[in-house]
């Protein structure tokens, strides 16, 4: 009976405990709203799903130019209960990841890679261990020939092999997918790995398999939802779960060559990338918050060979179609090549700066695809003032990348393929600041110039050798892409190669 016994004290005292409670609680939720309140506006967002009914999961880029439409170029959207920032436009993107580069340099949350990442690498990483890991990682990719003729030379050597490869499929159709991600890879393997796979090598294949699987995966409805609401999909069957069945694998390959390294390496003499790496940790061995240690590596050589592997796949793939919609547009950057380069010699990178068509057309495709058309999730490092709004510290940010290529103030008629985009009057190349597929400020893409120079050398490879023939009439092709997600994905296709 005792314990049972409550005294009108105790039920005075509980009554106004709860009331305090009761109390606080409201305090706290005024306190949330007014700082909600300071956040750019947006859609009202239901509990639980946000603005998850406002987006349509298919074309995500276009719903939100709907709702910049309505509340501008700075709005909020709910994805589940997390408050995002979007940024639409131009001026909008430049004044925060440029003008106040600092603040905006923060990596968002990416629930689908940070289940796999644990905020390791490069790419997912945030503060010193951010910085420590890209200062290093650019100039060792700079030491091993990024953005130099020993780089160019691994590059030309690789076009020539997937050349080879053309001509062996003896004008029969074919699906260009897999010749141009083994030969892309091919590229970064030599940094990182510190050789080439054989384009027959089984396992290579399939790693490229679950490389392009992953950008699928990631890209399409399963991924948004995971990213959205990660701690029930955890629990639920679907396709989602294949993005980290395929993470393990790639990071067990990753992880087996990083063990390889460890056997043969010599201090004195780095051969690639991950020897220089296991030299940074020998150094820093000793130290316990060193931002160099085996899981690091791991996910940093994971970046890359992604990274640098299915981004500049796909733009060779997109282009590559585009050029089969444009057979105007690609016969005159052939007679550009005949005439600077001939048909007896590889492109240089110097014959660039002599090709103001060619060069304009690569970037015409980049601009007109936009392959991570949101860039990757922002987030600002500290309580930032931007626009008459505040976003408090950690508060998840969108670029909208795609919005900048299409914004009507920086390109005539964007919604056109238009190599004249970066044509001048004179018919010189001229740049544009709204161009922007690497993204820009602080947490730009650090293969840039390793990217630029692939798709130079790889399309007036392509082109110098070859007339690509679609199997349908070019007015039939389709560019819009059949995923838009983190990736626009373009729809899979076949052509015929015949040599010039
Ligand atoms: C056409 C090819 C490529 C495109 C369009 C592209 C685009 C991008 C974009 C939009 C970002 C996000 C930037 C941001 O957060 O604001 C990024 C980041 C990154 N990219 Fe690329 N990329 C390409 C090629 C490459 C290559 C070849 C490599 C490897 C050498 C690479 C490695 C990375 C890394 C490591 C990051 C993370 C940078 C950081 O968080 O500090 N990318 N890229």
């Amino acid at each position: 009976m005792f314990p049972n016994m409550v005294t009108g004290w105790e039920r005075i005292e509980f009554r106004s405990m709860t009331i305090a409670f009761v109390v606080l609680c409201f305090s706290f939720l005024i306190l949330l709203q007014r700082r909600k309140s300071k956040l750019p506006p947006g859609p009202k967002a239901l509990p639980f799903l946000g603005n998850l009914h406002q987006l349509d999961s298919k074309n995500l880029v276009k719903s939100l130019k709907e709702l910049s439409d309505k509340y501008g170029p700075v709005y909020t959207i709910y994805l589940g209960s997390r408050p995002n920032v979007v940024l639409y436009g131009y001026k909008a993107v430049k004044e925060a990841l440029v003008e106040q580069a600092e603040n905006f340099s923060g990596r968002g949350e990416f629930p689908a890679v940070h289940r796999f990442t644990q905020g390791n690498g490069i790419a997912f990483s945030n503060g010193e261990k951010w910085k420590n890991l890209r200062r290093f990682a650019l100039v060792t990719l700079r030491n091993f020939g990024m953005g130099k003729r020993s780089i160019e030379e691994r590059i030309q050597e690789e076009a020539q092999f997937m050349l080879e490869e053309f001509r062996n499929t003896k004008q029969k159709t074919f699906d260009p997918t897999f010749f141009l991600s083994r030969a892309v890879s091919n590229v970064i393997c030599s940094i990182v790995f510190g050789h080439r796979f054989d384009y027959e090598d089984k396992r290579f294949l399939s790693l490229l398999e679950l490389i392009n699987d992953n950008f699928l995966v990631i890209s399409s409805a399963w991924g948004r939802f995971y990213n959205i609401f990660p701690g029930i999909m955890n629990y639920l069957p679907g396709t989602h779960n294949r993005i980290f069945t395929n993470f393990e694998k790639i990071k067990t390959f990753v992880l087996e060559n990083v063990r390889d390294h460890e056997k043969t390496f010599q201090p004195e003499c780095p051969r690639d990338f991950i020897d220089c790496f296991l030299i940074k940790m020998q150094k820093e061995n000793g130290n316990p918050m060193s931002s160099f240690n085996i899981e690091t590596l791991v996910m940093t050589t994971h970046n890359l060979f992604f990274g640098g592997t299915e981004t500049v796949s796909t733009t060779l793939r997109y282009g590559l179609l585009i050029l089969m919609k444009y057979p105007d547009i690609t016969e005159k950057a052939q007679q550009e090549i005949d005439k600077v380069i001939g048909r007896n010699r590889c492109p240089t990178v110097e014959d660039r700066s002599k090709m103001p068509y060619t060069d304009a057309v690569i970037h015409e495709i980049q601009r007109f695809t936009s392959i991570i058309p949101l860039s990757l999730p922002h987030s600002v490092i500290r309580d930032t003032q931007f626009r008459g709004h505040h976003l408090p510290k950690g508060t998840n940010v969108i670029p909208v990348l795609s919005s900048v290529h299409n914004d009507p103030e920086k390109f005539k008629q964007p919604q056109i393929f238009n190599p004249d985009n970066f044509l001048d009057e004179n018919n010189r190349f001229k740049n544009n600041d709204a161009f922007m597929p690497f993204s820009t400020g602080k947490r730009i893409c650090l293969g840039e110039g390793l990217a630029r120079m692939e798709l130079f050398l790889f399309f007036t490879t392509f082109l110098q050798n070859f007339n690509f023939k679609p199997t349908v009439h070019p007015d039939e092709i389709d560019l819009s892409p059949s995923i838009s997600g983190v990736g626009n994905v373009p729809a899979s296709y076949q052509l015929i190669a015949v040599p010039r």
